[in-house]
């Protein structure tokens, strides 16, 4: 079976999964923690070695204040109980997203956990906060167009890999499966350039539901499916 190298998760759904309950919108919050626990333990037996998650978009700060509190706790809880475990395991975390603005304690544990886990190669987790693809685009046009001003590139120089290089995902490969959970079919602003050409699978648990089951699931259908990066079918280009 083919895997992928990088499979990219949307993790839809908490808020419905608690409504669903009868609990509070932070206790699907939590349950979603969970899953992702879950789901960076079995990726790497399943031979992912790139896992990017949407933890939190640029537009998430929209949301009531005391949810946007719940979730930068968790975010925190996350890193400060899971890092040593992380660490321990081989996992190499990576964030992406806007770290201007950021509450100072946050932004210093985003560093300290690149930091400390800087030389793992078990398994990469990228973790997508304060993300949106469309203002990771803007800071890269920002970057080019600073560097050209500068003169430290030439406009006609300037190719696609210019761009990924700007990009917060820079020496990250793009993912090969983007997954949702919750039923919803749609990217959400969720690297918007890196799955250019990326399989999307759509799945209707919530994502507390998740487990090695739906991960599983979702590499089938990966594995069936044929992808042509824009060129033609492998059968039948002979002749
Ligand atoms: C979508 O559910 C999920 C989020 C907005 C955040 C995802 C966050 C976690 C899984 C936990 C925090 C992450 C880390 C890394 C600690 P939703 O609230 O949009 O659900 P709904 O669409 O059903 O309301």
């Amino acid at each position: 079976m083919t895997t992928p190298a990088h499979v990219a998760i949307i993790m839809d759904g908490n808020g419905r999964w608690a409504k669903a309950r009868g609990l509070p919108r932070l206790a699907g919050h939590r349950a979603g923690v969970e899953a992702l626990r879950q789901t960076v333990r079995t990726a790497p037996e399943l031979g992912i070695r790139w896992l990017t998650v949407y933890a939190f978009s640029s537009e998430n700060w929209s949301r009531p204040k005391s949810e946007v509190s719940d979730l930068m706790g968790l975010l925190k809880l996350f890193i400060r109980r899971d890092l040593a475990e992380l660490h321990q395991n081989g996992v190499r975390v990576r964030i992406i997203g806007a770290r201007t603005g950021l509450e100072p304690d946050i932004a210093a544990l985003l560093d300290e956990a690149e930091t400390l886990t800087a030389g793992n190669q078990a398994l990469n987790l990228v973790i997508a906060f304060n993300y949106g693809g469309r203002d990771e685009m803007v800071r890269a046009v920002r970057k080019i167009a600073e560097d050209a001003a500068a003169g430290r590139i030439d406009v006609p120089e300037i190719t696609s890999e210019t761009v990924s290089n700007a990009l917060d995902t820079k020496d990250i490969p793009d993912p090969d499966l983007v997954i949702r959970t919750s039923g919803e079919m749609r990217l959400s602003n969720f690297l918007l350039w890196q799955a250019a050409y990326s399989e999307l699978v759509f799945l209707p648990c919530y994502w507390p539901d998740f487990t090695t089951r739906q991960l599983v699931e979702a590499l089938g259908e990966f594995a069936a499916r044929e992808r042509r990066f824009g060129g033609l079918a492998a059968r039948g280009v002979a002749s």
